[in-house]
């Protein structure tokens, strides 16, 4: 495998940054994770508007712009011979001593790229399978719209969760309110089969699938509401499913031990997932 790291493309055992990034000191850095399908990188467009505004609400300067950014990404994905995969970029505010201040203004941010081949087979399976979650309070910062690398809650919900036999946590706010997953946005369809998301104002990450998703709701008419719901109203939802770039679309089965509807991957999520591709390409 191949990454880019701060303009060079290295082989992936080879490839490092110095001790004292701020990213490694203190997760003082942005990320984007993206889909590549069949070749094409999925919502490119969308992912960097999103990079651009972490990047500008942290005063993080652009490591490039944003035609050759495309380029490197392309770069990285072709030296992967990624058909099918993900790559993942991250930007710090680089390296300089350690201080809790910003260093000066000309300090070159640092910039990674990697890329990886996934496999469709192991997605199809947790499909037709569907996923469990468990819940969790959500003890994040309220900053969480945007997309640091400081994802040490996230890695612990995550964690808890697998300790639990499950594969995603989903957090409650404190008023008992589902804001998101460790790593996914949530959707539940309500009891009177209204497709149901948490507005992203406040709370969660403006996920780009979320964005994609609602997309394929305006072409299919599908009805959909950004509203709060509370745990409560998701554990007796009609179903529930997940999103991320990872994952599009993975229906939820089991919550806290309790089946979600009959306990089996509904018909919205699979009416999701199977056109998703056919409005975002
Ligand atoms: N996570 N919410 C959180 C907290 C996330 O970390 C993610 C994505 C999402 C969904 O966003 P999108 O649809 O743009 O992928 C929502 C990535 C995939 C990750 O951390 O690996």
């Amino acid at each position: 495998r191949i990454a880019y790291v701060n303009g060079r493309y290295l082989p992936h055992s080879e490839a490092a940054v110095h001790i004292e990034d701020r990213g490694y000191q203190f997760a003082d850095g942005v990320y984007e994770v993206c889909e590549i399908r069949h070749g094409v990188i999925v919502d490119l467009t969308r992912h960097l508007d999103r990079l651009d505004r972490s990047l500008s609400e942290l005063s993080i300067r652009r490591p490039m712009s944003r035609p050759a950014l495309a380029q490197v990404i392309r770069e990285v994905s072709r030296r992967n011979r990624v058909k099918n995969g993900l790559f993942y970029l991250q930007v710090t505010r680089g390296v300089a001593r350690r201080d809790h201040v910003f260093p000066s203004a000309e300090t070159p941010p640092s910039l990674v790229i990697t890329a990886k081949i996934t496999d469709p087979a192991v997605i199809a399976k947790k499909n037709e399978t569907g996923l469990k979650a468990i819940t969790i309070p959500d003890n994040r910062w309220d900053r969480v719209d945007i997309k640091t690398v400081g994802l040490l809650p996230n890695a612990m919900a995550r964690q808890a969760a697998k300790e639990k036999g499950a594969q995603e946590a989903i957090y409650v706010d404190a008023r008992g309110m589902v804001t998101e997953g460790a790593a996914t946005n949530v959707w539940i369809v309500d009891k009177d089969g209204v497709l149901v998301t948490r507005p992203a104002e406040h709370g969660i990450l403006r996920g780009i699938t979320r964005t994609g998703l609602m997309d394929v709701t305006a072409k299919f008419g599908i009805r959909v509401q950004e509203r709060e719901f509370s745990r409560d109203e998701m554990l007796s939802a009609r179903e529930v499913f997940i999103t991320a770039a990872t994952s599009i679309c993975f229906p939820i089965v089991e919550i806290d031990g309790q089946p979600i509807g009959n306990g089996h991957p509904g018909a919205m999520a699979e009416r999701i997932r199977t056109s998703f591709f056919d409005v975002a390409e």
